[in-house]
């Protein structure tokens, strides 16, 4: 037998002789581009749902993940619009002789299968977690080397979202390595979100559009209300890198400033709607990462505010933006689908602050008419022309839409 690329030339030249016979000129494989990547469809608006690390960590399992979806199920969330159900980090066990990817089954007796299962039967969709590198964040096994057998693996368990994370990848390229993941995740059959957790270190926003449905844009939240610690980040810095990135997010592609904190107990309840709302704003996944099978009245307020959701999930898809920085008084503003705007007063500084926003700033003429609704206030304040101004308390925010 003739060696294989031998066996390749003679087919090649056969196809450049029919080619040029037909009179079409010859295109050698080498020069043909491969067919432009098109999105997968998903995550028209931001994904919503509950993710198990902020508040678990490793430290999670099957009844943890049944607990949280009976809640999620009951509780008012799923009708909210909060689907997906993710564990994050340290789900694994080792890869069997194969290859293959197992589960933790002392923390997943009953494996992740019958889990997702479960989730599903509440309503909701369930979502997992892996990383470009040979090693998850928690040391867990990567999917480095076993992409398209994850991905194979991770369809058959009924998986509807990925979250893929960049610990452990050496020199690895990201955008190699995450379109390669994406391509595993469409290669595999099923509608899988993909997430995309690299830090922003190699600026996702950039080239991911049509590889993943969102990018993590900073490095990892934490409890807190500014600075940074350590690794992490408090809100603060994460809403100032992840504000100037609006240009980059749109339907089925979003910038993705972390979980949300609300509820874990290092901020105030005020400090908890700031977070909530500018993340509503900026068109972040609204992925919840507090126990919230255990939550007091405020938590649930703020994570159930339907009319801030829908700021969010607003079909046109637009990230908004600070339209104003006054130093610690700052005004945002996102487009809405029909016209409207949703406006944030936001207040960094340490007393309570009166904030004006005039229409002009936000792409209003002067003259307009428009009804005003305080968001978390869930109160109608009239029709105003021109100028809207509010009392606004330290590290909090007033937030409204207005309506021409
Ligand atoms: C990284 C990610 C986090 C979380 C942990 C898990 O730090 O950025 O969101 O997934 O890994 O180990």
């Amino acid at each position: 037998m003739p060696p294989l690329h031998k066996h390749r030339g003679a087919l090649l030249l056969a196809s450049l002789l029919t080619l040029a016979l037909a009179g079409a000129p010859p295109v050698l494989a080498a020069d043909k581009e491969p067919p432009p990547r098109v999105a997968n469809g998903l995550a028209k608006t931001p994904p919503m749902g509950w993710n198990s690390w902020n508040k678990f960590a490793c430290n999670i399992d099957e009844a943890t993940v049944r607990r949280i979806a009976d809640a999620m199920a009951s509780n008012g969330m799923k009708d909210a619009g909060y689907e997906y159900v993710v564990i994050d980090d340290c789900w694994h066990g080792p890869r069997d002789a194969g290859g293959f990817i197992t589960y933790d089954a002392k923390r997943f007796p009953s494996g992740i299968k019958a889990l997702s299962d479960y989730v599903h039967a509440k309503g909701l969709k369930f979502g997992i977690y892996s990383d470009a590198g040979r090693l998850t964040c928690g040391g867990r096994p990567g999917s480095q080397g076993h992409e398209f057998q994850d991905a194979k693996t991770y369809a058959e368990w009924g998986v509807d979202y990925l979250k893929y994370d960049w610990c452990s990848t050496g020199t690895r390229n990201a955008e190699e390595a995450y379109t390669l993941m994406a391509d595993a995740l469409r290669e595999s059959g099923r509608d899988i979100v993909f997430s995309m957790c690299e830090w922003g270190t190699a600026k996702p926003w950039l080239w991911a559009a049509n590889v993943g449905n969102l990018w993590r844009t900073t490095g990892d939240i934490t409890d807190k209300w500014d600075g940074k610690h350590g690794y992490s980040l408090g809100v603060l810095p994460i809403v100032d890198a992840n504000e100037p990135l609006h240009p980059f997010a749109g339907p089925g592609h979003w910038n993705d400033p972390d979980m949300l904190e609300v509820g874990n107990g290092g901020l105030t309840d005020t400090e908890y709607r700031s977070h909530f709302s500018l993340w509503a704003l900026m068109a972040a996944p609204l992925i919840a990462g507090n126990d919230v099978a255990n939550m007091d009245e405020a938590t649930r307020a703020i994570l159930l505010n339907k009319a801030v959701i829908a700021v969010n999930q607003d079909p046109l898809g637009v990230q908004g933006r600070r339209v104003r920085d006054d130093g610690d008084l700052e005004v945002w503003s996102k487009p809405l689908a029909d016209g409207g705007r949703a406006v944030i007063l936001f207040n960094r500084g340490a007393e309570t602050k009166p904030i004006a926003v005039d229409w002009t700033e936000l792409g209003y003429p002067a003259t307009l008419k428009a009804g005003v609704r305080d968001l978390w206030a869930h109160k109608d304040l009239g029709k105003m022309t021109g100028r809207f101004s509010a009392n606004v308390p330290s590290h909090g925010v007033v937030m409204v839409t207005l309506r021409p």
